[in-house]
């Protein structure tokens, strides 16, 4: 089955107007004010489409997010069953500073074709390598290094891998200097940093490290569009969150999933950026008119595009 395409105008819809509502509180400092106006929209606009949706990755769970949690239901209830996965603001940070990057996410699925994911921290890596053996969770940087670099046919020093910079990735920094390979540190923002190695222009050819699980299941969607390569290990620190996991039907903890794990069926991925960054430009607000770029696929159509728009506030 199929998502039907009249539906990509309207998630790219949703996202848009949860940028633009966020776009108010860019550089003011605040990053609950703009991820609330960003959920905000974002639900408002969901509950008027005709859908039967229901959230799979949302804003936490239930005692923990009064909207857009986990499990919530959302739409007119007309209409196809659909899994949703949201990430209303993605870069608090970079909306709340006015830097670059902060993007307003979603990805949606057929019923029961999208991983259930508890707010944990997950494991990832992306490549545009997508056959077993080149690059893999489980080898060393080194090796996932050596095997692209024969895969690419580039030198090592030729590679550039994103890494989120943090101090738990101190080691495989380390790792990635000692090989020569440039990196790409960035402070937040690891949907699109997962994202980047889709296509030449970004200039990364590998991913990986540790970073939130939600952005990871909503960065697999798009790379299953792209077929590009990922893989995400849920990490469970507390027995809270071992909990949590086995209450959504996650057995084995220390799982790593493929990509056809995590994201099933058609899709559609939708991300439309508030301020500037590697894959879309901001929201820029002209009297009554304002202009969006949304990064949109569908996998069953195969349609990998930025759609720039320009509407009336
Ligand atoms: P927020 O939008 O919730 O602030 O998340 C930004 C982000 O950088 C994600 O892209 C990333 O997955 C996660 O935070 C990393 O978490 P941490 O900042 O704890 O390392």
């Amino acid at each position: 089955m199929a998502i039907n395409k009249k539906y990509i105008d309207s998630f790219v819809n949703i996202t848009t107007k949860a940028a633009l509502a966020s776009s108010y509180l860019v550089g003011k400092k605040d990053k609950i004010a703009a991820d609330k106006a960003a959920v905000d929209s974002m639900r408002y606009n969901l509950n008027n489409l005709d859908i039967n949706g229901r959230i799979v990755i949302g804003e936490g769970e239930l005692d923990a997010a009064p909207m857009l949690y986990i499990g919530e239901k959302l739409g007119t209830n007309i209409g196809p069953e659909f899994d949703i996965a949201v990430d209303p603001l993605e870069g608090t940070n970079f909306a709340a500073n006015n830097l670059p990057g902060a993007l307003s996410v979603i990805a949606i699925t057929e019923k029961n074709n999208l991983f259930k994911a508890p707010e944990t921290y997950m494991e990832k890596i992306s490549s545009k390598a997508n056959v077993k053996n080149v690059v893999d969770l489980d080898y060393s940087v080194k090796k996932n290094i050596y095997n692209l670099s024969e895969y690419l046919n580039k030198k090592p020093e030729n590679i550039t891998a994103c890494i989120l910079d943090r101090p738990r990735h101190k080691k495989i920094i380390k790792e990635l200097n000692d090989l020569k390979v440039n990196t790409k540190l960035i402070t937040d923002g690891d949907v699109s940093g997962a994202i980047l190695v889709t296509d030449e222009k970004y200039g990364v050819d590998i991913f990986l490290g540790i970073g939130g699980g939600p952005e990871g299941v909503l960065a697999a969607t798009a790379l299953d569009a792209y077929g590009c390569h990922f893989q995400g290990r849920f990490l469970f620190k507390t027995e809270d969150d071992k909990k949590r996991a086995n209450d959504m039907g996650i057995k084995d903890l220390s799982k790593k999933y493929e990509i056809n794990e995590i994201v099933s069926g058609d899709s559609i991925f939708c991300a439309t950026g508030i301020t500037s960054g590697d894959l879309v430009s901001g929201i820029i607000i002209n009297k009554d008119e304002f202009i969006s770029e949304t990064l949109v696929t569908h996998k069953q159509s195969g349609l990998k595009k930025v759609f720039k728009l320009k509407q009336n506030i």
